[in-house]
């Protein structure tokens, strides 16, 4: 792929060489299929188009220093793929197949892996989605898991720059005892009318508050919150947010490593002004320190950095993060897969 400008990839869909696909029928799944079209023959009734019967994972692969291509934490997409399954009343892929699927669907994309250096990475969209047909709501007899890849850069066009954010107080994403703790497609589709509110205003991002109370933090669109003040590692516990793998392993280096506090609870906005430096964490965002959180019901924006440099322990979380998932700082904790 020598004509690819690998350094300017946006976070977009391209096509590549191949997905890869399993049906569940008649009670079993089937076998993986490799497959080079990216339509999907879909009966009309199918659950997933009328019901939202459908969940995603996000992944990455990466080069490595050593030319070595990787996976991050695989069994744990796999594993929150089958909390979404259960939630939405679906057939959960089991472990291995999913394990099989991101490395087959990998390597027979391997020339679409973005070179060592450039900073981009190969994401990973395994999807599931109730393919058989209903009318009644019930829950789908057939279903189809999907795992397609393509190349992307970063997430927000700042990169590891800080980016302003702004409260949404007039919309959810899910309801307390809703969806938000699974990967249903729902959420998102929930989430745009936010995006579109925010970007109107100038902010790449949106802070979620709780849909019950508008008291505590739930975490952003497509990744969750998290704060530092006076050596601790602060971040949201809620059965609204989706529990994030690199919140998760931040958590781990953080503690391990930083030798930081580690405090997972209700957090409420109230505590907003009180924070050193707050950032938002997933796969696609990586880590994306936060400059700014405009709240429109007080008028207020909390400031976090001064110009455009991220705060310290946001800076060493990202490059501990990245040295292990690009292979130039040791796996301690034997994260990634190879592929
Ligand atoms: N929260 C939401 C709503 C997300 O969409 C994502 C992205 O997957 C995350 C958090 C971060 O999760 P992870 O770190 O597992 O990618
Ligand atoms: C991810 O970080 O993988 C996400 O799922 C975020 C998004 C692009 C939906």
């Amino acid at each position: 792929m020598d004509n690819l400008d690998w350094r300017n990839l946006g976070f977009g869909y391209m096509k590549t060489d191949y997905n890869v696909r399993c049906y569940y029928r008649n009670g079993k799944w089937g076998r993986l299929e490799l497959h080079s079209d990216e339509y999907v023959p879909m009966h009309m009734a199918a659950t997933c188009l009328h019901y939202g019967q459908e969940a995603f994972e996000g992944q990455k692969a990466f080069m490595g220093k050593d030319g070595k291509v990787r996976v991050f934490r695989v069994e744990e997409n796999a594993r929150r793929m089958q909390s979404s399954a259960d939630y939405l009343q679906m057939q959960p892929v089991p472990v291995e197949l999913f394990v099989e699927a991101v490395k087959t669907v990998v390597d027979a994309n391997r020339r679409f892996v973005p070179p060592y250096g450039t900073g981009a990475t190969l994401y990973i969209r395994p999807l599931l989605i109730g393919s058989g047909a209903k009318v009644g709501v019930s829950p789908a007899d057939e279903y189809l898991f999907i795992v397609f890849v393509t190349p992307v850069g970063p997430y927000y066009k700042e990169g590891f720059r800080p980016i302003r954010v702004m409260i949404d107080r007039d919309h959810d994403r899910a309801a307390p005892h809703g969806t938000g703790h699974v990967k249903a497609g729902g959420n998102y589709g929930a989430s745009l009318i936010s995006e579109e509110v925010a970007h109107k205003r100038g902010y790449p991002g949106i802070l979620y508050l709780d849909s019950a109370e508008k008291k505590y933090i739930d975490e952003c669109g497509t990744s969750n919150f998290f704060a530092i003040r006076d050596g601790k590692y602060i971040t949201p516990h809620s059965h609204s947010i989706l529990p994030s793998i690199t919140n998760m392993s931040l958590r781990t280096i953080a503690e391990q490593e930083l030798g930081l506090g580690i405090e997972q609870r209700k957090v409420e906005a109230a505590e907003l002004p009180t924070f050193e430096e707050v950032g938002c964490c997933g796969t696609a965002a990586v880590i994306s320190p936060i400059k700014s959180i405009y709240d429109p019901q007080s008028d207020h924006t909390y400031v976090y950095c001064d110009g455009d440099e991220a705060g310290p322990v946001c800076t060493r979380l990202f490059h501990r993060l990245q040295g292990i998932q690009f292979g130039e700082s040791e796996d301690s904790y034997g994260w990634m897969t190879e592929v």
